[in-house]
């Protein structure tokens, strides 16, 4: 398994291009689902969750054809509306074939995704939205089996705000018979990347990136070209690595309209910040101030940069308090990054960081996506060499991660 090598203590300095973002490539492509036209998207990023979600499409009978940023997608013969255990088991965001399946096909059947590292994260929303708009659902040895001749549009509640669930009943509703309103919607910026996506394709959305989103059905959809949104939480991960480092970066190709919260944090953690409609730079302080975080949905401080700014507020000047209110267990990079140096109590949900004067190299273990992101903005501060087990997490979401870093002038390697 491969491992990352980092000689820490350089301050990141130059410029970087930012990738396409993840989280809206990966529903982006389950829309393709839902026409019988050829549809491309441009500014995918090279990462293994994608890799995966072409797999899956194309042992449905999807057309895959990639060049380069580019993938096309033609879903005319679709044969097999089967998401097996073996796929979405390394992927949750596999359960974003449901709605597009059952809503083209008349019929789905994915594997129930199960627990992952950071909580038991069900999918009774997904279910229980698609329940209400007429499909007869049963869940049956780990698999949903769902369906219905023509899903009917109906008024949605989620009880918590979920963001793949809203994508994916915003996605189904597209094809039902007559309007489908989902309240307490999430409002995440890849929530309205889709929207705008599934316009293009010719679908009656409004609302998207409020918490009122309305969906008037039509018979069927047509083919699109697409652009996919920067991804927010790279362009926060490598503006944390900068700030931890006491770096001067600028990030191209991204904007800070989609990270309010985070570049606030940043801005009184004593960071200065200048942005243009799409570049971020960042100047970090001689030393940061620890800012107290409590993650909540957008347009709030995000979940998926809290363990970032866990690494980041270890060595800054005071104490930070840090609140996960999202996920049930997703503290598992602080025991790591007390093994390189750092003073963090955990309690329950919440984690108390006093800044120390500086980190110290060790052997650390990535446990998911975003705690080996932390540990990568620790190792790059501490002294001496961080070896980062499992980068296999680092590269389900990070496209060149150690190219990019090392033309931030960063000593990394990869260990094969
Ligand atoms: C998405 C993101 C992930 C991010 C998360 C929260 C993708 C592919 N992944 O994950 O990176 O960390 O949003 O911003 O976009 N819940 C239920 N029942 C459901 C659905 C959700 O109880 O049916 C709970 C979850 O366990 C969690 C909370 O709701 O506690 C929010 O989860 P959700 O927004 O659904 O996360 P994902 O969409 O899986």
């Amino acid at each position: 398994m491969d491992k990352l090598l980092i000689e820490g203590g350089v301050a990141l300095k130059g410029e970087i291009s930012i990738s396409g973002a993840k989280n809206a490539a990966l529903p982006l492509l389950c829309a393709a689902l839902l026409t019988r036209e050829p549809v491309s998207f441009s500014n995918v990023p090279d990462l293994n969750d994608i890799a995966t979600m072409l797999k899956l499409l194309a042992q449905m009978g999807v057309r895959v054809g990639r060049a380069g940023d580019q993938v096309t997608l033609d879903a005319s013969a679709l044969t097999n509306p089967v998401a097996p255990y073996e796929m979405v088991k390394t992927m949750r965001a596999s359960i974003l074939v449901l709605g597009p399946l059952l809503a083209r096909c008349g019929e789905a059947r994915v594997s129930l995704p199960g627990g992952c590292a950071i909580g038991a994260r069900p999918v009774d929303q997904h279910i229980k939205g698609l329940h209400a708009m007429g499909a007869e659902i049963a869940v049956e040895q780990g698999y949903v089996h769902a369906k219905s001749l023509r899903l009917k549009g109906a008024r949605l509640f989620t009880d918590m705000v979920t963001v793949t669930g809203t994508e994916n009943l915003m996605m189904a509703a597209c094809l039902a018979d007559g309007e489908t309103v989902i309240e307490n919607a999430a409002r995440e910026p890849e929530v309205v990347d889709l929207a705008n996506c599934l316009v293009a394709m010719g679908a009656q959305i409004s609302g998207a990136g409020t918490d009122v989103i309305r969906i008037r059905g039509i018979e069927r959809l047509n083919g699109c070209e697409y652009r996919i949104m920067p991804d927010r939480i790279e362009t926060g991960t490598y503006l944390c690595a900068a700030a931890a480092t006491g770096g001067d970066i600028c990030l191209r190709g991204t904007s800070a309209a989609y990270l309010d919260a985070v570049i606030d944090k940043l801005m009184d953690a004593g960071c200065e910040i200048e942005t243009t409609r799409d570049s971020i730079r960042l100047k970090a302080p001689v030393r940061l101030n620890a800012v107290s975080i409590r993650t909540s949905p957008y347009p709030a401080f995000p979940t998926d940069m809290q363990a970032q700014f866990m690494a980041l507020n270890a060595v800054a000047e005071g104490a930070a308090v840090i609140r996960e209110t999202i996920f049930e267990n997703r503290f598992m990079h602080a025991v790591e990054l007390i093994r390189l140096g750092a003073d963090i109590r955990i309690d329950g949900n919440t984690a108390v960081v006093r800044g120390v004067a500086g980190l110290d190299g060790a052997t650390v273990m990535a446990t998911d996506l975003r705690a080996s992101a932390s540990l990568v903005v620790a190792g790059l501060v501490a002294k001496g060499e961080t070896l980062i087990e499992r980068i296999y997490h680092l590269d389900r979401g990070y496209e060149r991660l150690e190219q990019k870093l090392a033309a931030l002038g960063a000593k990394v390697r990869r260990v094969k």
